[in-house]
């Protein structure tokens, strides 16, 4: 087990202070390709995983106004898919530390038209740049097994909510169905790396991804951390075996 000052990147104990940098690394290397990897390394189940999401996320169909944080938003792929379910009066903040990923959601953004809807910027899921209380929903894809300090994330997830705004969670998880956990690891070890360097160029990036899967808590340990964080009624689902789980709580 990491000590305090240490943690995981992937199999590695690494030194608290030094994760993000090299999580940075990974999404610089991988930000130009990663839609498509998306699309290949989980066969386009990424799509209902996110739809699900988004069905949670429930924006309005009026032009009643809603505001929605997403956090490690990337390319802004949970971003567009809100705005084009939502109404009118549906905002989207994408918020991600990595500039290239940023980038390439900028550009997507200008392409469907979503200028002006779907705004990014640059900030730590640790320390947001938001005040208390601002959004109506806060969500995360992907994105939380990624921060260093998963306690603090959650923490201001919960400080930028308004009171009665829900937080979801979209994360790869684990795998409980006989059988299918033995091909999930086989495919996780020795077909995505292959996949990432054919495509990417970039072996050692996919290897840190399955890893930090592995490593990542399981559902009900997850749960736990995000009701210490203050928010109430926490819930998670299981999807496709547990290959990934949607968790959220409200905070009331
Ligand atoms: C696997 S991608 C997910 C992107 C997007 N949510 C999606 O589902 O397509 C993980 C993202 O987390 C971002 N990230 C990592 N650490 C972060 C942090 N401390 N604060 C904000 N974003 C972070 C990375 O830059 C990357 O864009």
């Amino acid at each position: 087990m990491a000590s305090r000052e240490e943690t995981h990147f992937g199999d590695q104990t690494v030194p608290l202070a030094d994760k993000q940098g090299l999580v940075d690394e990974v999404f610089h290397s991988v930000a130009k390709r990663y839609d498509l990897m998306n699309d290949l390394m989980s066969a386009g189940l990424h799509r209902p995983w996110k739809d699900a999401l988004v069905t949670a996320v429930n924006p309005p169909r009026s032009d009643k106004e809603f505001a929605l944080l997403d956090l490690a938003g990337g390319t802004g792929d949970v971003a567009f898919r809100v705005v084009e379910a939502g109404g009118a009066g549906t905002r989207v903040t994408v918020c991600d530390i990595n500039t290239e990923m940023l980038a390439v959601g900028r550009e997507r953004a200008a392409e469907r038209g979503h200028d002006g809807i779907v705004s990014f910027e640059q900030g730590n899921a640790e320390e947001l740049p938001h005040a208390d209380r601002s959004f109506d929903c806060v969500t995360i894809a992907f994105g939380i097994r990624n921060v260093p300090r998963i306690e603090r994330a959650l923490a201001e997830a919960y400080r930028v909510l308004r009171i009665g705004g829900r937080f979801l969670c979209l994360e790869f998880s684990s795998v409980d169905v006989p059988g299918l956990d033995k091909l999930y690891e086989l495919y996780s070890f020795q077909v995505i790396p292959r996949v990432g360097e054919a495509v990417t160029g970039d072996r050692e990036a996919y290897q840190y991804l399955v890893e930090s899967i592995r490593k990542f808590p399981k559902p009900k340990a997850f749960a736990t951390m995000i009701e210490a964080a203050g928010f109430r009624r926490v819930a998670f689902k299981a999807m496709t075996g547990g290959v990934v789980a949607l968790h959220s709580g409200w905070k009331l």
